[in-house]
């Protein structure tokens, strides 16, 4: 059993999982449109990843006799500039993520919810590979700059994550 104010929260993020996955999606879009495939791939993998998190709090709600309650799901942008700003964007967002997860973190100690809080730690190092990986890819951004070879490059390296 969880309190009502976790239900809340919880659903909260549920809706938040899945605009993170509409939004990658937008962005594979933008990439595909750009000509960058594997970055698209990329991207749409990591789309489904975030859908995957949803449903990890959808089935948790519902193991804990909960009610899940959608709400409506953000438009996301269609323009992001550059590809470049398309994986700057994605450590910003990853990292706003990681930050919900921490408020309700702490929300969970507060209530002495130990059950939310072990569902909440594997949220809390899924967001340090996420960050990682995202800042790992923002490097190889800036390493390569305007090089047509290297975005290429760059491109086909994306293009190798599974999903
Ligand atoms: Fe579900 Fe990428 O955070």
């Amino acid at each position: 059993m969880i309190s009502r104010k976790m239900m809340t929260s919880l659903n909260e993020q549920i809706n938040r999982e899945l605009y993170s996955s509409y939004l990658y999606l937008a962005m594979a879009a933008y990439c595909q449109a750009e000509g960058m495939s594997g970055m698209a791939k990329w991207l749409v993998a990591q789309a489904e990843e975030e859908r995957g998190h949803a449903m990890k709090m959808y089935h948790y709600l519902q193991e804990q006799g909960a009610r899940v309650v959608l709400k409506a799901i953000a438009e996301p942008p269609a323009e992001f500039g550059s590809p470049r700003q398309v994986f700057e964007e994605t450590l910003k967002h990853e990292r706003k993520i990681t930050a919900w997860i921490h408020e309700l973190m702490e929300q969970a100690m507060r209530e002495k919810d130990f059950a939310t809080q072990g569902l909440l730690q594997w949220f809390v190092n899924e967001q340090v590979e996420e960050e990682s990986i995202a800042a790992d890819i923002v490097a190889k951004f800036k390493l390569v700059g305007s090089d047509a070879r290297g975005l290429y490059w760059l491109d086909r390296e994306l293009g190798q994550r599974g999903g």
